[in-house]
């Protein structure tokens, strides 16, 4: 009688210590996100690659790739985690709402950490800073050599991007013109449809290297205070992901890789053309 009692009070408490231990782990344990890439073995990347020479495709062994230094920053991440690292390209506009449904992990496509976005997500330590620059044809170089000469025309910018809000609060006088791809931006700007293209200076270079008609207006300065760093876009209370992504993040930028992928990436898609 005596040993019943207690067995059924071993049982008793061993269900107690089950149901707390899964209730733990589904509820918001810091370790939650993490888990479910491990479990998964599957780090999934949310990207819009074509933004060289941070992410972009080119053909590799005959097979459409997704390349860039982002990409080697992913690949550095997944390898810390010990897991393998898919991308999901998609448009620039879709890239945050993804991470937030939970069809991406994460996020890297050269985001800008604003302050409006990290309400609603958490980021990484910063990764890379770059400045805002207007690209026009080479053509219209002399005419439209400053920002009040914009007075009137169109300026595009990608889709969802700070760089609309560049246009907008910083060039007054012109229109904005949202595009979702930016190819079609440049072929705009070619064309004559747009007369200049709000760019980060590294992805501004990359199109002029293979555009010649195509150049940066030097003496177009835009608010350089306003520019907020690169970094990659995680759920709310990422907790021990941003952990472990930050401690990437930083040995990468310790080590100089950052610049490095930066600019072998860009030489890549040169070669690309
Ligand atoms: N840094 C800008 C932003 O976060 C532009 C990013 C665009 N990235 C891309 N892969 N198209 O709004």
């Amino acid at each position: 009688m005596k040993l019943k009692k207690v067995l059924l009070g071993m049982v008793a408490a061993a269900a107690v210590v089950a149901l707390t231990a899964c209730g733990s782990d589904k509820k918001a344990s810091p370790d939650k996100y993490l888990d479910k890439i491990k479990d998964k073995g599957t780090l999934t990347v949310a990207m819009n690659p074509e933004f060289a020479p941070f992410e972009f495709q080119m053909i590799k062994d005959g097979k459409n790739t997704i390349v860039g230094s982002d990409v080697d920053m992913a690949n550095a991440i997944g390898k810390a985690l010990g897991v393998k690292v898919k991308f999901q390209s998609m448009d620039f506009n879709n890239v945050l709402a993804s991470v937030e449904s939970g069809k991406a992990d994460i996020a890297i496509s050269g985001i800008s950490a604003t302050p409006e976005r990290k309400k609603a997500y958490d980021f990484s330590t910063p990764y890379y800073t770059a400045n805002n620059v207007m690209i026009v044809k080479k053509s219209d170089l002399t005419k439209l050599d400053k920002l009040t000469a914009f007075k009137g025309k169109k300026v595009a910018a990608q889709k969802g991007t700070v760089q609309e809000t560049v246009v907008t609060d910083q060039i007054k006088s012109a229109e904005l013109v949202s595009l979702t791809k930016n190819g079609q931006m440049i072929n705009e700007l070619k064309n004559g449809t747009v007369n200049g293209v709000v760019f980060e200076e590294p992805i501004a270079k990359a199109y002029v290297a293979s555009n010649s008609d195509l150049a940066i207006v030097d003496a177009i300065k835009f608010d350089s205070s306003k520019s907020d760093s690169y970094a990659i876009a995680m759920p709310k209370n990422a907790g021990k992901l941003k952990t472990e992504i930050d401690k990437v993040i930083t040995q990468l930028k310790n080590e100089g890789k950052i610049d490095q992928f930066v600019k072998t990436n860009f030489e890549l898609s040169q070669k690309a053309k």
